[in-house]
């Protein structure tokens, strides 16, 4: 009878000191590993995680305060342009994007310039004469030539990597590139031009090619095709800038998984460069709109319902998913913002409504579309 008591007891004992140590060993674990809370420190060194900003949020100190905690690249959302730094043609205006180098250094963040030849936000006079033609190909080139050289060296050692060219290929069916005031003046060949130039500014930086649609079958073939004939030309081209500007179910995962891995076989690596999950209804643009379209078209005024923000949430996760299937060719990912208040899409492609495609709102409080990112990059397989 004792004897079976004492047995008991010690069965009693060894499972206890067994339970105690496994306690112990899941706290130590997740003592030892706790879950990051920014993304930065989630990403470790495997990725970059960035943000377009504005040299006027480093102005707003708690905006300022949650880009350098949670980021660790940055791209300037306009500073970088043609038009914001020449203007004037030879007059060069590098103050704001100095401002934004500037914190990124003491925030050890990375710069990516964006972009030397887009065919927005260029001033005219680049590509083309006072009555909007076209300027001779030579003067173009040395006009292209000359921003691109005094840009890239003046950011030289201080801009990781830049957006070289900008939306050159065409969304429609047959055509091939998009018909520029670069392309008018110079010819198909400004694209090569343009990665030419960079490359002997600075042999050391990241060039890349940026655009938006081209993870869609159609357009992602004509990108493709660019690839292979910059490479042809002895050109290099580091990375695709996938831009990101998605919806909720549009494009399907896949579609961005199969454009991934078409990309990487060209040999390049692949940035998802604008990301954000627009809300709202698309409609068409801007002056065009009717009356009729607008109604209903502004829904989220008041806020965003939390079935959106999950379902919003849900879908960053299953993206992110996506590129951590890819490390060491996805290794930058960053959104066209930080919170909602400051988003593109609040003016586009109508102006005054109210949209919540980012992973902070207007109080800059993190939304379900945080947890979703930041659970994946926390998983020890993700990246
Ligand atoms: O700075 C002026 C301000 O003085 C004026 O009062 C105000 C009135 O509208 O306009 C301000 O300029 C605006 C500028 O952003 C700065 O906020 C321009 O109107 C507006 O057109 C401009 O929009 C930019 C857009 O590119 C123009 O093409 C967005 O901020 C910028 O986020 C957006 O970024 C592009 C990428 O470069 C390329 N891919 C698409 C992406 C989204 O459109």
């Amino acid at each position: 009878m004792i004897d079976q008591l004492d047995r008991k007891i010690v069965r009693w004992c060894c499972a206890a000191i067994v339970c105690a140590f496994s306690t112990c060993a899941i706290a130590a674990d997740s003592t030892t590993l706790p879950a990051a809370t920014t993304l930065r420190a989630a990403a470790g060194d495997r990725l970059l995680i960035g943000t377009a900003i504005m040299a006027s949020h480093l102005r707003e100190p708690a905006h300022a305060r949650l880009l350098a905690g949670q980021f660790n690249a940055i791209t300037g959302g306009n500073e970088f342009k043609p038009d914001a730094l020449q203007k004037i043609n030879g007059k060069f205006t590098f103050e704001r994007a100095d401002e934004i180098v500037s914190f990124a250094r003491e925030n050890r963040m990375q710069v990516i310039g964006h972009t030397l030849v887009w065919h927005n936000q260029s001033p005219k006079w680049l590509y083309e004469d006072a009555a909007g033609k076209p300027l001779a190909r030579e003067t173009a080139l040395e006009n292209m030539r000359r921003h691109i050289t005094t840009v890239v060296t003046h950011f030289k050692g201080k801009v990781k990597g830049w957006d070289v060219v900008n939306e050159a290929i065409s969304d429609g069916g047959n055509d091939y590139l998009r018909d520029t005031p670069a392309r008018r003046a110079i010819g198909d060949d400004y694209v090569e031009k343009a990665f030419e130039f960079a490359r002997n500014a600075d042999p050391d930086v990241e060039l890349y090619y940026n655009d938006y649609n081209i993870e869609l079958p159609g357009k992602r073939e004509k990108c493709v095709r660019l690839l292979r004939e910059l490479k042809a030309k002895g050109l290099r081209v580091d990375a695709v800038g996938i831009q990101g500007h998605w919806q909720l179910k549009h494009p399907a995962a896949q579609v961005i998984e199969d454009a991934i891995r078409a990309f990487a076989a060209e040999g390049v690596k692949v940035h998802v460069t604008e990301l954000d999950i627009d809300v709202l209804p698309r409609t068409r643009q801007g002056a065009e709109i009717t009356d009729t379209e607008k109604e209903g078209a502004n829904p989220y005024v008041a806020g965003l319902p939390a079935d959106i923000a999950g379902a919003q949430g849900d879908r960053y996760r299953s993206l992110f998913e996506v590129f951590v299937k890819f490390p060491g060719v996805v290794t930058r990912i960053t959104f066209w913002g930080s919170h909602d208040g400051n988003t593109w899409l609040n003016d586009w492609p109508v102006r005054g409504r109210t949209n919540h495609p980012l992973l902070w709102d207007r109080q800059l409080q993190p939304k379900p579309a945080f947890d979703g990112v930041i659970d994946v990059l926390n998983k020890p397989s993700g990246g």
